[in-house]
């Protein structure tokens, strides 16, 4: 069975916990887009393992992470990633395999993600400053480097020198910055090329000969469906279509070879960066949550802002990923909650609206409908079946169930791996 992963909110929802542990019944984990602007954290035993661009399923032995073609690489960035799992004794030499067709992040994609930042007059994005917005607008204008073009070639010191040139006029002439110096820049990137040149493979095809094996296919997602490029509340997204969709595009694979989505849900609501979040607590409950679920970003840090879980937005995420049953992880950050409220629809102007608007204009003007449960202030974190959870955790979650349309297939009580159990046999449903 070939599974796709995805965020069915804003990022974060623990794609990384619930993907290894699904890793334990797939052969080939595979990240299909974004870059290392994704932090993925996967806690097993007192270890901490934070994923950037290696999928998170590859603390089991003798898995293989693809990084696919729909991925921004940034070598260094890959580099360190790899050498900090060696250290830790995790095997990436034969497990990690990197698309020849993934585009390549430079140094001044950096500088120009924080410049373009700074100059934005309509508000900032809060992007996370890796230079994955500029590399994907050099891939769409046909202008970027890909893995393939790596080496000792003349053609790719040719291709890097226009591109270091165009870039260093944006630098100097638009920002007035210094500009970037090209020796040093083809130099550093053919020693990348050395490093990764065991890692590289044709990956459309390495994944269509995984199929032709029968392998399993797990299909990670970065980011979540309101970031996604087409989907998200646009323009505070990322660069990319992290919905189900781009598993397609972004891994080489046809529609028709994916059984399962599963879409990744918190019990609550939380975004990093700056945009509309409907069901946003007020300043006493956004501390209490943010302190106890440790809502501070994976990769810069930042604090997350939080709220109420917002059903019109899950709604819209399993529609738009086409998914077959979702995984709830967090739940035990609402333990000691008194009452616990849903997001069910917005309100504008005496009307409820059920779908998320596109004009965001309009989105600001609406309200959040909210319905009412009872807490269960009973600790959840050693629940090993659903049976074993509070009537009212039940309640909260059966109801979520049926706003969403879609039956749950993991809970996830804490951040360890044994603290997830599965429920149902959603891989049977048709
Ligand atoms: P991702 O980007 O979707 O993989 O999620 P992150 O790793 O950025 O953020 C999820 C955070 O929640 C991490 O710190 C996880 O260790 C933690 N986490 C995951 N599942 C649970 C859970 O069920 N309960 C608690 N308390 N923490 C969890
Ligand atoms: P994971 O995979 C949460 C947000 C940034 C910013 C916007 C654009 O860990 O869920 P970018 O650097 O991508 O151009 O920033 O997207 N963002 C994330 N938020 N989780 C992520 O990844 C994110 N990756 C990007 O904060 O608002
Ligand atoms: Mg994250």
């Amino acid at each position: 069975m070939n599974v796709v992963v995805v965020g069915a909110q804003w990022g974060d929802e623990g794609k990384g916990k619930v993907i290894d542990v699904l890793s334990a019944d797939a052969d080939l984990l595979i990240r299909y887009q974004g870059g290392n602007n994704a932090g993925h954290t996967v806690i097993v035993g007192d270890d901490e393992f934070i994923f950037h661009l290696i999928p998170s399923g590859l603390l089991h032995v003798g898995k293989i992470g693809l990084i696919g073609n729909g991925v921004v690489l940034d070598p260094e960035a890959l580099w360190s990633e790899l050498d900090q799992l060696r250290s830790r004794g995790i095997e990436v030499q034969q497990a990690v395999k990197v698309s020849d067709r993934a585009h390549l992040i430079f140094p001044y994609h950096k500088r120009l993600d924080v410049l373009e930042e700074a100059a934005r007059t309509g508000g900032r994005i809060g992007t996370t400053g890796r230079g994955i917005g500029p590399c994907y607008v050099d891939k769409v204008a046909r202008t970027g480097l890909r893995v393939a073009d790596l080496g000792d070639t003349d053609a790719f010191a040719a291709k890097l020198k226009v591109a270091v040139e165009e870039k260093n006029r944006v630098l100097t002439k638009l920002y007035g910055e210094p500009p970037m110096a090209y020796d040093e820049l083809l130099a550093r990137y053919r020693r990348y090329g050395e490093l990764l040149r065991p890692h590289v493979v044709n990956g459309m095809q390495y994944v269509r000969e995984a199929i032709g094996q029968g392998k399993r296919l797990l299909f990670e997602g970065a980011q979540g469906t309101l970031l996604d490029i087409d989907h998200g509340t646009y323009p505070y997204v990322t660069s990319s279509n992290a919905t189900a969709g781009g598993a397609c595009t972004g891994a080489g694979v046809p529609p028709t070879a994916i059984d399962r989505v599963i879409g990744v849900v918190k019990a609550y609501t939380t975004r990093v960066g700056e945009g509309p979040l409907p069901t946003e607590f007020s300043p006493d409950l956004m501390e209490r949550i943010r302190t106890k679920g440790k809502e501070f970003g994976a990769t810069t840090g930042r604090p997350r802002r939080c709220g109420w879980f917002d059903a019109v937005v899950a709604r819209y995420a399993v529609w738009v990923n086409g998914c077959h049953a979702i995984a709830v992880t967090k739940l035990d950050v609402l333990d000691e909650m008194e009452r616990i409220q849903i997001g069910i629809g917005y309100r504008q102007r005496g009307r409820v609206l059920e779908d998320m608007p596109a004009d965001l204009e309009r989105l600001s003007r609406c309200e959040p409908v909210y319905e009412t449960l009872p807490g269960w202030q009973v600790e959840t974190s050693s629940a090993e079946r659903f049976e074993d959870l509070p009537r009212a955790a039940q309640a909260y979650l059966r109801r979520l169930e049926a706003l969403l349309g879609v039956p749950i297939c993991l809970i996830s009580t804490g951040s360890r791996r044994e603290q997830a159990f599965k429920v149902g046999r959603w891989e049977q449903s048709p």
